[in-house]
C-alpha cells in the first residue's frame, strides 16, 4: 500500500495510520506505576525459570515488560499456528535486560520485549542483542521504527500528544510542543515525573531536532508552566485536567482509548471531556515511540524467535495489537482502530528511535539539572 511506500522510502512521515495507542508497557492499567514499579511484576520476573526450556524445535522463550490480555491472546494463537510454545518472564524493563546481562550465555532469554525505543538501545549498547535479518520483518517494519543494525524492531506505535479540556481549551490555541513553554500556559500544563521513560524520550527527541539548548529551554519552560508537581501516570493527568487542575496534559494516546473503553465510568467520563491534539503537524511532526522486540544475542531457540517476530509483526497480530490494544500497527498494510483513524491521521518526527536511546543520558541530565522531579 502506499503508505507504507512512503514510510520505507523517506523512513517517515506518517505513520500515518500508524499510531494509537501503542501500549505501554504495559499493564492494562498501566498504572502510574505498572511500568516503573508493580511489585506484582517483580514476583513474576524472579518466577518461571524453569518454564523457560530451550528445547531446540519447540519454544521459545520470552522476557517482557507487556501485560496485556491481547500479548496472551497472540501467544496462544502462534503456539495454535506453528506448535512453538511460548514461555513468558514479565517484568520491568530495566530487571529484564539486568537480568540478561547476569544471566549472560547462560540465559534462555530469546527475546526482549520492551515498550520504549530508550529500554531497547539500553539492552543493545550491553551488548545483550544481535541483528534480526529476516526479510518478512524487515519488509513488516519501517527503517525509522527499527534499531539501525535491527537489532530490535518495533511493534507498535504510540504517540505522545497533547490532551485538552474540551471545556476550557479552543484547540486551535494549540500548535507544537515547544509552545507548551510559552508564558500562555502558566500554570496550566500537567505531566508525569521525568523519572518516566516516556518524558526522557520526548525530551531527546526534541534536543535531536532542536538541539540540546533549546531542548534544555524547553524542558525549564514547560517546568514553569506546570499546574502542579510531577505525580501519577499518563492517566491521571487527564483525570486532573477533567478535574480543572490544569488545562493540558501530555499523555500517550493509548490511554485516552483504553479510558474511553474503560469498565469504570469515571474513567470514561475523563476521557469523554478530553480532546486529543497531535502537535508540531505543520512542522517537524508528533513523537512517537513503540513498543518492541529484540533478539537476544544468546538466543538458543533462534529460528523459532525469528517466527515469531515474523508472526508478531505480520498481519494477523498486527491487526489485534490495532483493534484490542488501541495501538498503532507498525504494518502499513494494517489499518489501525476506527478509534484511532477518528483521531485522524498524523505526521511523526523524522527521526530514526534509536535516537531516543542515544540521546537519553542527555535528556535525564536535564531534568534533572533544571529540577522537572
Ligand atoms: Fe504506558
Amino acid at each position: 500500500m502506499k503508505k507504507r511506500a512512503t514510510l520505507i522510502s523517506l523512513s517517515i512521515m506518517l505513520i500515518i495510520s500508524l499510531l494509537a495507542l501503542a501500549g505501554c508497557a504495559g499493564t492494562e492499567k498501566e498504572a502510574p506505576a505498572a511500568e516503573e514499579k508493580s511489585p506484582e511484576v517483580k514476583e513474576e520476573a524472579t518466577a518461571p525459570k524453569e518454564e523457560a526450556k530451550s528445547d531446540e524445535r519447540g519454544v521459545v522463550n520470552l522476557y517482557t515488560d507487556r501485560h496485556y490480555d491481547t500479548d496472551e491472546e497472540l501467544y496462544k494463537l502462534f503456539t495454535e499456528e506453528t506448535g512453538i510454545e511460548v514461555n513468558v518472564v514479565k517484568g520491568k524493563a530495566d530487571e529484564l535486560i539486568e537480568r540478561l546481562a547476569r544471566e549472560g550465555q547462560d540465559t534462555e532469554a530469546d527475546l526482549l520485549i520492551a515498550a520504549d525505543a530508550g529500554r531497547l538501545h539500553r539492552a543493545k549498547e550491553k551488548e545483550l542483542l544481535q541483528g534480526i535479518t529476516s526479510e518478512a520483518v524487515l519488509n513488516n517494519v519501517p527503517e525509522n521504527l527499527r534499531d539501525i543494525d535491527n537489532e530490535w524492531v518495533g511493534l507498535t506505535v504510540r504517540g505522545r500528544v497533547i490532551v485538552y479540556s474540551k471545556d476550557r481549551v479552543d484547540p486551535s490555541e494549540l500548535s507544537t510542543y515547544e509552545d507548551l513553554a510559552s508564558d500562555k500556559w502558566k500554570g496550566k500544563i500537567l505531566v508525569r515525573s521525568s523519572s518516566n521513560i516516556y518524558n526522557q524520550s520526548l525530551l531527546a527527541s526534541l534536543i535531536d531536532i532542536d538541539g540540546e539548548e533549546k531542548g534544555k529551554e524547553w524542558a525549564k519552560g514547560v517546568l514553569a508552566n506546570m499546574a502542579r508537581e510531577p505525580k501519577g501516570n499518563d492517566r491521571a493527568q487527564a483525570t486532573a485536567v477533567v478535574a480543572g487542575e490544569g488545562d493540558l496534559a501530555i499523555m500517550n494516546t493509548y490511554y485516552v482509548g483504553k479510558m474511553l473503553n474503560s469498565s469504570n465510568p469515571e474513567e470514561v467520563k475523563v476521557a469523554e471531556n478530553v480532546g486529543v491534539f497531535f502537535p508540531n503537524q505543520d512542522g517537524t511532526g508528533t513523537h512517537i515511540n513503540v513498543s518492541g522486540v529484540g533478539l537476544t544475542k544468546n538466543a538458543k531457540n533462534k529460528e523459532n524467535a525469528i517466527k515469531f517476530i515474523e508472526f508478531l509483526s505480520g498481519e494477523k497480530a498486527q491487526n489485534q495489537f490495532a483493534e484490542a490494544n488501541y495501538e498503532y500497527p507498525v504494518n502499513a498494510s494494517v489499518e489501525p482502530s476506527e478509534l484511532l483513524k477518528s483521531w485522524g491521521e498524523f505526521k511523526t518526527q523524522n527521526i530514526n528511535l534509536s535516537k531516543l536511546g542515544e540521546l537519553n543520558t542527555k535528556a535525564v541530565e536535564i531534568f534533572n539539572e533544571i529540577g522537572w522531579k
